[in-house]
């Protein structure tokens, strides 16, 4: 068997052989073929990017058909099981799992950067009473950049290492103050006795008491949800980062463009929705009715199905366990037993089985999200924090990557040529 494809240009009669790497052929190679000197090269459409592949990278896993999701060839589950989310940002940044001492020095960096510059909070606190807790993020994010001019040097290794520690630091101070600012109470600063997620917690409820300390079981859970959202691939807000990334601007700003991508409801917000859906049914008897509707086209079952999984998303599964401790610490959510009926009844329905269509990641978690009194528009400033270690893996392949260029699509263009133009004056005569 040859790897390559032989490809006839029925315009010209011409054959090309092309290469197949990887299971992929090179755009390049395709714009070779031409059908006269004049002529532009063969190009590819392809909106949305469904079949190509932007880039090569060692840092996450996915095989939709079985339900695999791995960060650097581990699987999720026994990182859910029995990582930190700490851990898995270093495994991801890294590459490999650290030592006993690399760990160490890891935590230690983190958590002697989560302390923003006073300034942040001033600007922070300009923004309007009501304003969404994701574009504070977005903007403050942003922002940094402008704190450290530094960052730019984007090609020495050192300096990258201290932008990717400032971040993954200051992303639970930047989101736990957005939300604070909405409810209209006072910033709480980092506590840098206490981990991650725990001190996460802490500057999102802390009131008049000395020390906050949330209940172990709802800091592990919460940690777990960071876990599963920490990467994904070649999703849209990665994309973001990925082509904002390489024009070669600070990391800052191009993690700033991955939140604004994720602030789209088409990323970020299915879990929102599921919560809808799960209170409009209202009690399990209204199951068949709605489960009818969405068979007759009238309306989609909300977590369920993804354009990658075509079998038990991996991040459901855990997330579904994780509700158990959540909910003996806060009780349980009356919308729980409608989610599993909805599961169990669809599971077995020959509409869902026939288009594989399975719970996802935002099925339970808004459940979860719920449960710790996370008003909607907060669940999207957690997938971020999640997401920041990928955002950060990701640009970091990409600006070694000797094969990356500044992202510049083609396009097809469909618009008017040649037209002459008149003067306003003549034209309004
Ligand atoms: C995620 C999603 C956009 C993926 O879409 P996709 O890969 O483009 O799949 P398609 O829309 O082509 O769906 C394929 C078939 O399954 C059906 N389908 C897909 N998701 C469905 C859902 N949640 N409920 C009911 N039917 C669904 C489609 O109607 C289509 O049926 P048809 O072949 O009879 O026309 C889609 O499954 C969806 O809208 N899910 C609900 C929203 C959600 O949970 N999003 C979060 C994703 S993490």
């Amino acid at each position: 068997m040859t790897d390559s494809l032989t490809v006839r240009d029925n315009r010209t009669g011409q054959e090309y052989d092309v290469p197949i790497l990887d299971g992929t052929i090179k755009a390049a190679d395709i714009g070779k073929i031409k059908a006269g000197d004049d002529i532009p090269g063969l190009a590819v459409y392809d909106p949305g990017f469904v079949n190509t592949a932007s880039c090569r990278s060692a840092v996450t896993y996915i095989d939709g058909e079985q339900g695999i999701l791995e960060y650097r060839g581990y699987p999720i589950e026994q990182l859910a099981e029995k990582s930190n989310f700490l851990e898995v940002a270093y495994l991801l940044i890294h590459g490999s799992l650290p030592t006993k001492a690399e760990y160490e020095s890891w935590v230690h960096e983190i958590t002697y950067h989560t302390f923003v510059h006073e300034n942040v909070k001033s600007f922070m606190e300009g923004f309007r009473y009501d304003a969404h807790p994701m574009g504070m993020l977005m903007a403050s994010v942003g922002a940094l950049s402008t704190f450290y001019p530094d960052a730019r040097n984007i090609s020495d290794a050192d300096n990258r290492h201290m932008q990717i520690v400032r971040m993954i630091a200051k992303m639970p101070t930047l989101g736990a103050w957005s939300f604070r600012h909405a409810q209209g109470k006072p910033f709480v600063y980092p506590d840098n006795e206490l981990g991650y997620t725990a001190n996460f917690l802490s500057m999102l409820f802390k009131m008049s008491e000395h020390k906050f300390e949330a209940d172990e079981r709802l800091v592990k859970a919460l940690d777990i949800l960071f876990i599963l959202h920490a990467d994904h691939e070649q999703n849209c807000s990665t994309n973001a980062v990925r082509s904002v990334g390489s024009s070669q601007v600070d990391p800052y700003s191009a993690v700033a463009a991955g939140v604004a991508a994720l602030y789209g409801p088409l990323h970020g917000g299915a879990n929102e929705a599921v919560l809808r859906m799960l209170r409009r049914i209202g009690s399990k008897e209204n199951i068949p009715a709605f489960i009818q509707g969405v068979k007759d086209g009238n309306e989609r079952l909300m977590g369920f199905g993804h354009r990658v999984y075509k079998n038990y998303d991996p991040r459901a599964k855990i997330i579904k366990k994780a509700c158990d401790d959540v909910f003996e610490v806060t009780g349980v959510n009356p919308l729980l037993e409608i989610a599993q009926e909805l599961e169990k009844i669809a599971l077995e329905d020959e509409y869902f089985v026939s288009r594989k269509l399975y719970p996802n990641v935002d099925f339970y978690s808004g459940l979860i999200y719920e449960a710790f009194q996370f008003p909607p528009e907060m669940f999207t400033v957690l997938f971020a924090i999640g997401r920041t270690p990928g955002w950060l893996a990701q640009w970091l392949e990409l600006v070694q990557d000797k094969e990356q260029k500044i992202a510049r699509p083609k396009q097809i263009y469909t618009g008017d040529r040649r037209l002459d133009f008149v003067p306003a004056s003549e034209r309004w005569a």
